[in-house]
């Protein structure tokens, strides 16, 4: 009897042989689901700006701190939303929910400075409150914050920004109990590699 034993594979990159976009592609796949943060900003002139960022998480509760990494455009020049936090700090970090992901992915497209995305795009906003910028109508969850400080990566043109928190917003749509901070689901975008996905059922342990 021939017995075929498949030899398994055991498959490690080495990121220093690699590419900047094999490593883009092995991190974005596989630290999945990345959450959104639709991040408005507003220039020195009062322009407000919006645009998605995926390198994005929560740094600590206490203090409230999140972390979005945001990099350079082809021309070597800051993204506009680091132009802004840089120079105005404050910014309201939206998680789109599922419905608006048209108009999420259209914000990402780089627009000349001082354009603002919202009206370049057709997208309606709304202000939680007039001491930090805009977000999109439709939006159930935000996070209105001002920029903290940056992380220095040696070098690297992508600049990991720190958040400081000061106010969240929930839409009453959500609310189950206001004092005990009961929340319904707020079905937000993810992102998976470079796909969007909606998040999947719940994994209950106590069945
Ligand atoms: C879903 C999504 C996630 C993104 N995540 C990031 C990110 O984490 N960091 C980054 O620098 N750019 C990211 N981008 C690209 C920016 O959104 C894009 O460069 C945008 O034009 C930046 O806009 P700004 O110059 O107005 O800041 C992402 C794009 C999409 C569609």
């Amino acid at each position: 009897m021939l017995i075929i034993l498949k030899k398994r594979l055991k498959m490690v990159y080495e990121l220093n042989n690699l590419d900047k976009l094999s490593i883009y592609k092995l991190m974005s796949n596989l630290v999945v689901p990345r959450p959104i943060a639709w991040v408005s900003t507003i220039s020195k002139d009062k322009i407000v700006n919006v645009a998605p960022f995926s390198y994005f998480i929560p740094l600590s509760s206490n203090p409230p701190t999140m972390l979005i990494s945001i990099g350079h455009k082809k021309d070597g020049s800051p993204k506009d939303t680091l132009k802004n936090l840089r120079e105005t700090k404050i910014c309201s970090i939206a998680i789109a929910n599922t419905n608006l992901t048209k108009d999420m992915h259209n914000t990402s497209q780089p627009l000349e400075f001082n354009n603002n995305e919202f009206k370049a795009f057709n997208i309606d906003t709304k202000e939680i409150d007039p001491n930090y910028p805009p977000i999109a109508k439709g939006v159930k969850v935000a996070f209105l914050g001002k920029y903290y400080k940056e992380v220095d990566l040696e070098g690297s043109l992508t600049i990991p920004v720190v958040i400081k928190v000061d106010k969240v917003y929930v839409d009453d749509e959500l609310i189950e109990d206001k004092d005990k901070i009961r929340l319904k689901f707020s079905d937000p975008i993810a992102r998976v590699g470079a796909k969007y996905y909606a998040l999947g059922k719940e994994l209950n342990i106590d069945e």
